[in-house]
């Protein structure tokens, strides 16, 4: 209960820096950049190494990969986050397959040896643990079944975590992809939140201890009407209320491939119109809306260390200002 009500305190919020090797080496082909362990490392490096990253992050997920990796000086980043007042976190599913006789929607897997894992990453030093289930909206989907097998396996997952003293993140992903309407989201989002609640309960979760990672409702990205601000915050806040048990500390949004700007101001607007009337934080776990720039301006250059760390802690503190509804256009320019 500690870590979790830590890790959305001060109006801080999550780093999530968990891309598995093919999903971190996807995004560093699309700019051309090498993909080896040591430029995946010398990444993590600078992400870790920001200066005062810690005024504005208060954990960061890591991954099996990253948590055993150390600086070019041999220091582990475990010990660089933690000396940052950074908890470190980490990602232990293993990832989304394809649900059997259900085209279209995925099963998240790494129910299997958990508890092992979970001991040794405790030991290691990780206080808070992430599993992402993800969710397709379409024609049918998600099927009821879909949705009630990624339920189960989060509250499995969520309960190990509690028993080995790690913070769940658990995280249902309602996926942009596709041209469904801004209430096809809402209705699916609703519905998933709804059976992952149920699930918890089940399997004896205790809410304070956890933190939910939820999408925002969104219009699928192709969807021909879009939405503004507003529409978007009314619609998210409408359906957490309706969906999230107050004993939950804190909500961290995933950014799901939103511009940075706009998770931003999205994050911004619902603490703006909302806070005041909300059991639990609205924050942010975001890896692709405050690494996208970094990551662009680094390009595995040395040279560009700088730069980019500059605009991670600017990404990084234009969020924290949107926990606190202070964020505006302006801080980008
Ligand atoms: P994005 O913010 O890029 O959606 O990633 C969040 C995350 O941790 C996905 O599991």
């Amino acid at each position: 209960m500690d870590t979790a009500k830590a890790l959305v305190a001060d109006d801080k919020g999550l780093l999530a820096m968990d891309e598995s090797d093919p999903t971190c080496n996807k995004r560093f082909a699309k700019l051309g950049i090498p993909q080896t362990v040591e430029t995946r490392r010398a990444y993590r490096e600078l992400i870790v190494t920001t200066p005062g990253l810690g005024e504005s992050i208060s954990g960061a997920i890591l991954y099996d990969e990253t948590i055993r990796q150390k600086k070019k000086d041999s220091t582990p980043f475990l010990k660089v986050l933690t000396d940052a007042g950074i908890i470190p976190g980490i990602k232990v599913d293993t990832g989304a397959k394809d649900l059997a006789a259900h085209p279209g929607e995925k099963i998240t897997e790494g129910l299997d040896g958990l508890r092992d894992r979970l001991a040794e990453y405790f030991q290691m030093g990780a206080r808070f643990a992430k599993w992402r289930a993800v969710i397709a909206v379409g024609d049918g989907l998600p099927s009821r079944s879909g949705l009630e097998a990624n339920a189960h396996a989060l509250a499995r997952y969520a309960t190990l975590c509690q028993e080995a003293g790690l913070v769940p993140i658990v995280e249902p992903e309602v996926l942009m992809d596709g041209d469904h309407t801004l209430e096809q989201c809402r209705a699916a989002t609703e519905e998933v939140l709804r059976n992952v609640f149920i699930q918890l309960n089940c399997q004896r979760v205790l809410l304070e201890g956890m933190i939910l990672k939820p999408n925002l409702v969104l219009p699928g990205l192709t969807c021909s009407q879009q939405a503004s601000v507003d529409e978007v915050t009314d619609a998210t806040v409408n359906c957490l209320l309706r969906t999230v048990p107050a004993a939950v500390p804190g909500i961290a949004f995933l950014s799901g491939g939103q511009s940075a700007e706009l998770a931003s101001a999205r994050l911004n607007a619902m603490n703006v119109r909302f806070k005041s009337r909300l059991p639990w934080a609205l924050a942010f776990s975001f890896a692709r809306a405050i690494q996208q720039p970094t990551l662009e301006i680094w390009q595995g250059k040395e040279a560009n260390v700088k730069a980019a760390q500059q605009a991670l802690i600017h990404r990084a503190r234009c969020n924290r200002a949107a926990r606190r509804g202070e964020y505006t256009a302006a801080m980008e320019r």
